[in-house]
């Protein structure tokens, strides 16, 4: 079982990137680095935690797992190859262009590519937003979350908490929706797994979370939103599960970026795996 200690980093393929750099700029507030067919977006101290790369389709490229130490990284290289799984070392400039100081990678569940790390570089200058916010919430719980439709959603699930130290957090199930929430630190989930719906074919990537220490930089970005008539997925709401209030940008390329503040945390000392039959509360109603 290797230990994963949080979501560092996210690479995505795009198919546009001058509308995406203007959400995650002036709506988000990320500090955001344009380098020529590549996007880079800072949120906290790290380098980056965000990456996005102009490409003929929308994939998940990547998503970063943290480990806790070189040592680990070496075990867990070590634990994967032992149960057969094919594992690869990142080339120098892929360790450079990711901003760590190591990195190995396999191919997951519909080949989604899962890059285990250590050692994210940290800038010595303060994050500079796009715009005034009181800040990302990061630190120990990591970039935010990720959301992935699977062929397979309980081989996924297992794939998750058998090899890695995903613990499973709740369920929604709605419509024709099944999702299974994963954590691996107190954030109520890094990893959501759904099945194809909604028309998501498998491996197709959902949307990213990025959470902010104020309801009021959510609700300034929302302004924002309706103000400049961004597209979004879902409106303003409240989650069932994570309670988190937030509304999804609806970006370009088809995935979204769901904008929240206040989500729970799990304490795997008191948790209860609960059942829920919706994902809002109140609103988050889909967007034409
Ligand atoms: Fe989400």
């Amino acid at each position: 079982m290797i230990n994963v200690t949080q979501l560092g980093y996210a690479g995505v393929n795009v198919v546009e990137l001058d509308s995406l750099q203007h959400v995650l700029d002036k709506v988000c507030g990320a500090e955001v680095r344009r380098d020529g067919e590549r996007l880079y977006a800072r949120v906290d101290e790290r380098h980056h935690r965000l990456a996005f790369y102009k490409a003929d389709t929308m994939s998940l490229a990547y998503m970063g797992l943290e480990v806790e130490s070189l040592d680990a990284l070496r075990a867990a290289e070590n634990e994967l190859r032992g149960k057969g799984l094919e594992v690869t070392r990142a080339t120098a400039a892929e360790r450079e262009e990711r901003a760590v100081l190591d990195m190995i990678h396999l191919r997951g569940p519909d080949g989604v590519r899962i890059e285990l790390f250590f050692g994210a570089v940290l800038e010595k200058l303060p994050l500079k937003p796009g715009r005034a916010i009181s800040g990302f919430v990061t630190g120990e719980l990591g970039l935010g979350h990720v959301v992935l439709a699977c062929a397979d959603r309980d081989a996924a699930t297992r794939f998750y908490t058998e090899h890695f130290s995903f613990r499973l957090t709740d369920y929604i199930f709605w419509s024709e929706a099944e999702a299974t929430f994963l954590h691996c630190n107190p954030r109520h989930h890094t990893l959501a797994l759904m099945n194809p719906c909604f028309g998501m074919v498998p491996g197709q990537f959902n949307h990213l979370m990025l959470q902010v220490k104020s309801i009021d930089d959510v609700g300034r970005a929302y302004d924002i939103v309706l103000e400049e008539g961004i597209p979004m997925v879902m409106n303003l709401g409240r989650h069932t599960n994570d309670q988190m209030t937030s509304f999804y940008v609806k970006t370009e390329s088809g995935f979204a970026i769901e904008y929240g503040y206040g989500g729970v945390e799990v304490d795997d000392h008191d948790w209860d795996v609960k059942v829920f039959n919706a994902p809002a509360l109140w609103g988050h109603a889909l967007q034409a």
